[in-house]
């Protein structure tokens, strides 16, 4: 992993919002997903008893709509900036979170206690530019687990994205023409890198503000994933795709035996 992704997100902490159409409704439609996915494979009766780690929190997307299901939630970010973000969001939505910064790979030194739910959700593990960097961050993961606790992480589909080797996103165009968001790809000769420029675009007072940041992603494969996860004692490793589960990218589950 690079320091260029610690920069992108603490420099994107503040706008991280402006990314999506309404934050707020993606907070309310990713955590019923993520819950229906959750209920399903832990047959849940008491939600109070259920303790959560989301170990890329960020601003809190996917933190804030869990705890207000009644997960008790820890979420963890390496983006200390993005942290302190989630940490007012929560307040303002009233939901009791216990915050820290870590990186995924140093889960057990950072971060106290076991979990019955590890969750990474959007694309954070694709940061992980070697295979013993994602083998150190799924093993963290495993450790951080229960006995048949569930791991939970969403990524981009890299399967289909390596084929079509797409250049740029749709512009968003928002706030009635007044804000757009697009990313860019910047592809390694070999395919299996790219570099993502991120563009936030507004219209403030008339004038167009351009907020550019930029980092690196490893096209990361379901197999690759699925090779690591196995060799760490992971088992019922399944993936849902966004046309079963209504969640924009796909989701693995697995359990630690
Ligand atoms: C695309 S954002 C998603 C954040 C949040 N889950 C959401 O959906 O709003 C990816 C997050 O992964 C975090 N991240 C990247 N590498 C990390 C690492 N090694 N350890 C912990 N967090 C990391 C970034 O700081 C960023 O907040």
């Amino acid at each position: 992993m690079e320091d260029s992704v610690l920069k992108f997100y603490d420099e994107l902490a503040e706008d991280y919002h402006l990314i999506f159409v309404d934050w707020h409704l993606a907070i309310a439609r990713q955590s019923e997903i993520l819950y229906k996915i959750i209920q399903s494979k832990l047959n849940l009766s008491s939600m109070q008893q259920v303790s959560l780690l989301d170990c890329s929190c960020g601003i809190g997307t996917q933190a804030i709509g869990l705890a207000n299901y009644g997960f008790h939630v820890t979420a963890t970010d390496i983006s200390a900036v993005s942290v302190k973000r989630a940490e007012k969001e929560a307040a303002r939505y009233g939901v009791k979170i216990n915050f820290g910064v870590a990186d995924f790979r140093e889960l057990n030194t950072y971060v106290s206690g076991l979990f019955d739910i590890v969750l990474s959700a959007d694309n954070a593990i694709p940061h992980l530019l070697t295979d013993k960097d994602l083998h150190k961050a799924c093993q963290n993961m495993y450790e951080k687990l229960h006995h048949n606790g569930l791991l939970l992480v969403t990524i981009r589909d890299y399967d289909a994205m390596v084929i079509e080797k797409i250049i740029t996103t749709h512009p968003n165009v928002l706030d009635e023409g007044k804000r757009m968001t697009f990313q860019v790809y910047d592809w390694a000769e070999d395919g299996k890198t790219y570099t993502v420029k991120q563009f936030i675009m507004r219209e403030i007072n008339g004038e167009w503000k351009t907020k550019h940041n930029s980092t690196q992603y490893r096209a990361l494969l379901r197999e690759e994933i699925n090779k690591v996860l196995r060799m760490i004692g992971f088992v019922n490793i399944e993936w849902h795709f966004p046309e079963n589960t209504g969640y924009y990218q796909p989701i693995l589950t697995a359990r630690k035996v």
